[in-house]
C-alpha cells in the first residue's frame, strides 16, 4: 500500500489540492447551468465557509452575489444549539439562494440556517456542501450539490478548523483521534 501524505499534527491528507479544486470547478459549472438567468445569491456561514465560497463563486460563470451569516453556540446549550450573531446584509425575498457549507455533520447548523433563510421567502433555496459527513446526521438536510462524502473523522483545512487553526491549509486532512481531544 502506498503511504498517504501527511499534514500537521500527524493528520492524513484525504483530499489533495488538485482534487479539491477540480471538484469545486465542477460544482460551479453545474450551478451556473442550473441557475442560468436567475437572481443567484450564495450565502455561507462564517468563518468555515469563507474558503469554499470564494473559490466556488469564481467557478460559477454567471452573475451572482454573496452574503454571510455568523453563528455562535450557546454557552449553556446542548450540542447543536446556536444563535445568529450576524444576519444577512441583503434582502433575499424572491431570489434563488444557495446555502454554501464547508461541512455538514449532524446537520443541526445547516438546518437552523435554512429555517432562517426560508423565513425571508426566497424563490428557491438549495444547499451546496463540500464535505458531507452523514454518519452522525440528526437533522435531514436537502443537499442539491455535494463535493465529497466523508467518513466520520475530524477534518481540517480549506476552512475547517481545530480551535481556530488550520483553516488555511489548501487541502483536507483527517486528524488522528488523539489530536482532537
Ligand atoms: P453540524 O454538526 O452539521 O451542525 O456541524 C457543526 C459545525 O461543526 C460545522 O459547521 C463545523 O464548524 C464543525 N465541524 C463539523 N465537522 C467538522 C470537522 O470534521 N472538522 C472541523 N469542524 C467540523
Ligand atoms: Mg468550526
Amino acid at each position: 500500500m502506498t503511504q498517504q501524505p501527511l499534514g500537521p499534527l500527524g493528520s492524513r491528507i484525504v483530499v489533495d489540492q488538485a482534487t479539491l479544486q477540480a471538484t469545486v470547478s465542477e460544482l460551479g459549472r453545474r450551478i451556473a447551468e442550473d441557475y442560468e438567468g436567475e437572481d443567484l445569491r450564495l450565502i455561507t456561514v462564517l468563518k468555515g465557509g469563507l474558503f469554499f465560497i470564494t473559490d466556488l463563486c469564481r467557478a460559477i460563470n454567471a452573475p451572482l452575489s454573496i452574503d454571510f451569516v455568523s453563528l455562535q453556540p450557546y454557552s449553556q446549550g446542548g450540542a447543536g444549539l446556536v444563535r445568529l450573531t450576524k444576519d444577512l446584509s441583503d434582502d433575499i425575498e424572491g431570489a434563488c439562494v444557495i446555502l454554501v457549507e464547508d461541512v455538514i455533520d449532524t446537520g443541526l447548523t445547516a438546518n437552523y440556517v435554512l429555517k432562517h433563510l426560508r423565513s425571508h421567502r426566497p424563490k428557491r433555496l438549495d444547499v451546496c456542501v463540500l464535505l458531507d459527513k452523514p454518519a452522525r446526521r440528526i437533522a435531514e438536510v436537502p443537499i442539491g450539490y455535494r463535493g465529497f462524502e466523508m467518513p466520520d473523522e475530524f477534518l481540517i483545512g480549506y476552512g475547517l478548523d481545530l480551535n481556530g487553526r488550520y483553516r488555511n491549509l489548501p487541502y483536507i486532512a483527517a486528524l488522528p483521534d488523539d489530536a482532537v481531544l
